[in-house]
């Protein structure tokens, strides 16, 4: 029986880029929605931009054009980068339409109806200027606890801190400038505490992934607060029925927004809506999103549902955040990579595709892209172990076959063992463990490898009596060759598309696994995927990078090396205080230290920052060190270096220490009085 499933990636907002952290989610989406067809079910994948909201409204003002304006030219603009990497929505649709209003009207007023809307007078920071209820990111002052000067108001970039933004010392209007009032306003209130008996029962309906199942339990021993759905005017919204002057908080009519899109969609193909969306729905509705918004779907919008009289989630798979190099995207060292500016950069989508699902194991765990790895990791599999064999064997089956397979194989244990390893490999997909589905996948590609290296057709075709083996061996490694574009198709669409018209097959569904591919003509061979070049990734990088005016640029990892003079100087080149204020130095307290096993320098260190949590360092300081001596003293620490995988575990970060002609390593100590975490400047 073939399943019914509506799968959605989450809404992005229509405010800026689609850049490679979005693209982890899309195209972890998009290789399930594939898999899922393949296999023969009735998927649909939805998707729209979430534009509504203060931050859309500013923006458009600033620009001079309607919101309108501003989201349909976005909207442009992420359907083009999303169909660049081949992500394959069946509707991609905009929040601000009147499905939506229509969707989040009948919601809010059917929970009104059941008791589970309340209205209460808050104070809230007001720009007086501008006549404005100003959220928490457009306040900045400076912070309540460490007292860094121009932080928002949720949280510190310096100390971590997060608080609300009435606690910000000497607060000011991000838009105007003007100094915020506490004003006082009617909000309406969607009563989420009342639905916790709900909620953990859905918690425990498997819905969930493990840790986010575990998350769910904490938050129901702090307590689920009631929910803030409404927005005073001015906002780029939808009023609330009965309630002039008040809109639907962005967040209320963006879950909506997978409905709405679903309803237009629908209605353009005559499908039922309620079949899908009905409390008694026998479909999957299967959600993929990020980690940071757990909360939105795995609480509010399965009790918007349930208590709407829809029907409600059957998955919630969350995924973790992308990483470059082992840290946070960043503006300045280029890695905050826009779908735009990778695909400028001439490199093919499908290269990155092929990255994030070898990354990609189901789990919430961040994950990383190391561009030396991607370029190595591509290169090797793709072209070095895939493409390989078809450019290895297929130009014999021209050459002296006249385009046409063999009859029949006669061992076909090789194919068999490909074909054996369908179901698993399905699990894996299924399980959204891509990681184990290419890693099996790629063992069946060094299997198919080594066949053709055994049999050696070159030499093959130089004995006129092994005319038949030749022939034989070609359509062999041929066959092992479309199972693998087959299991590779949901990652890699294009490549397979491109296979499928040089084998001249109809489009490959999982079934056809099962099949021998013999007797048929092929058409002639051409390069189906080329390496990829590093300096079209340095490139792009540089593409990225914003403004470091006057320092001239950083030599790229792939440049030639550079010869400096030797300086005559006893310190270092000099430089600004702005290269000093990029390095994160902080106290830090030894929370523990003990020896490596293996490692006659090292000691691994438990390092404490306080509010910035504990980080592991593996320290050369064995020799002057005993570990018990080291125990609960504070030192100071570089906290932004980039954590380095070692033999013995990953590195984050680096305490300081000094050593010169004399003898001897001496760790630096702050005087009495600060504290883990405090920064160092
Ligand atoms: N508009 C909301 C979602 C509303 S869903 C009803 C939103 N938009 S977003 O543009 O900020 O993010 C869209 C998705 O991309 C989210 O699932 C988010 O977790 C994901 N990612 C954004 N940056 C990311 C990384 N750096 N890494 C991985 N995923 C990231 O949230
Ligand atoms: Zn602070």
């Amino acid at each position: 029986m073939p399943r019914q499933i509506l799968v959605t990636s989450a809404l992005p907002y229509a405010n800026g880029s689609i850049h490679l952290g979005h693209l982890v989610e899309y195209i972890q989406t998009d290789i399930w929605v594939r898999f899922q067809k393949m296999r023969g079910h009735d998927c649909r994948y939805m998707c729209a931009d979430d534009t509504h909201g203060t931050a859309i409204m500013l923006r458009a003002e600033k620009e001079n054009i309607t919101p309108e304006t501003l989201i349909g030219r976005v909207w442009d603009e992420h359907t083009r980068d999303f169909a660049g990497f081949h992500i394959g929505f069946d509707h991609y649709y905009t929040t601000h339409s009147e499905e939506n209003r229509k969707h989040a009207s009948n919601i809010y007023l059917a929970l009104r109806a059941a008791g589970l809307i309340e209205v209460k007078t808050i104070a809230q920071m007001y720009d007086p200027v501008k006549n404005l209820f100003l959220p928490d990111r457009f306040i900045k002052g400076e912070c309540p606890k460490c007292g860094a000067a121009d932080q928002y108001g949720d949280n510190c970039e310096a100390c971590g801190a997060t608080y609300s933004p009435t606690e910000l010392k000497n607060p000011v209007s991000a838009v105007s400038g003007a100094t915020p009032v506490h004003k006082d306003s009617e909000h309406y209130f969607f009563k989420l505490g009342d639905c916790e008996a709900f909620l953990r029962d859905w918690t425990t309906s498997g819905a969930l992934q493990t840790e986010a199942a575990n998350k769910m339990q904490e938050w129901f021993a702090q307590g689920l607060a009631n929910w803030d759905i409404s927005r005073d005017a001015p906002y780029f919204g939808f009023e609330i029925p009965d309630a002039p002057g008040k809109y639907f908080y962005v967040w209320l009519d963006a879950p909506i927004g997978y409905m709405a899109s679903f309803d237009r969609y629908a209605a353009d193909r005559g499908l039922d809506f309620d079949a899908w969306w009905g409390p008694d729905s026998k479909t999957e509705l299967v959600h993929f999103i990020g980690k940071d918004i757990l909360y939105f779907h795995a609480l509010f919008w399965p009790a918007m549902l349930k208590f709407s009289g829809h029907r409600v989630p059957t998955a919630v798979h969350a995924h973790g955040f992308l990483t470059v190099n082992g840290q946070k995207m960043s503006k300045s060292r280029g890695t905050f990579i826009t779908a735009r500016s990778y695909l400028d950069a001439r490199l093919n989508p499908e290269w990155l595709r092929y990255y994030f699902a070898a990354k990609l194991n189901g789990s919430m765990e961040d994950i990383d892209l190391n561009l030396d790895d991607f370029v190595a990791r591509v290169n090797a599999d793709l072209v070095g172990k895939f493409i390989n064999i078809a450019s290895r064997t297929a130009g014999f089956i021209h050459k002296q076959f006249d385009g046409k397979l063999a009859e029949g194989v006669a061992n076909i244990e090789l194919i068999g063992a490909f074909q054996a390893a369908a179901d698993s490999i399905a699990a894996h997909y299924e399980a959204r463990d891509y990681a184990r589905a290419l890693r099996e996948i790629m063992a069946l590609a060094d299997r198919a490898n080594q066949y053709v290296a055994d049999e050696k057709p070159w030499e093959l075709a130089k004995q006129p009596e092994a005319v038949y083996r030749l022939h034989e061996v070609c359509t062999v490694a041929l066959n092992c060759f479309r199972l693998l574009a087959l299991y590779l198709k949901p990652v890699l669409p294009g490549l397979a598309g491109q296979v499928e018209t040089f084998l001249d097959v109809a489009p490959l569904t999982w079934d056809d696994a099962q099949t021998l591919f013999i007797r048929q003509r092929i058409n002639p061979y051409t390069h189906l995927m080329t390496r990829i070049d590093p300096k079209a990734v340095d490139a792009m990088i540089e593409a990225n990078k914003t403004t470091l005016e006057a320092a001239p640029p950083a030599p790229t990892r792939h440049a030639e090396a550079q010869t400096h003079a030797a300086q005559p100087a006893a310190t270092a080149e000099t430089i600004g205080i702005d290269d000093f204020a990029k390095v994160d130095l902080r106290i830090a307290r030894i929370a523990n230290a003990e020896h490596v096993e293996g490692a006659d320098k090292l000691l691994r260190l438990t390092l404490d920052l306080g509010p910035l949590g504990t980080r592991q360092v593996f320290a050369g300081i064995k020799s002057a060190y005993a570990p018990e001596a080291l125990v609960g003293r504070l030192t100071v620490m570089v906290a932004n270096l980039a954590p380095r995988k070692m033999k013995f575990g990953m590195s984050e970060g680096m305490v300081l220490a000094a050593s010169g002609e004399a003898p001897g390593l001496f760790i630096l100590s702050p005087d009495s009085g600060a504290q883990p975490g405090m920064k160092v400047k």
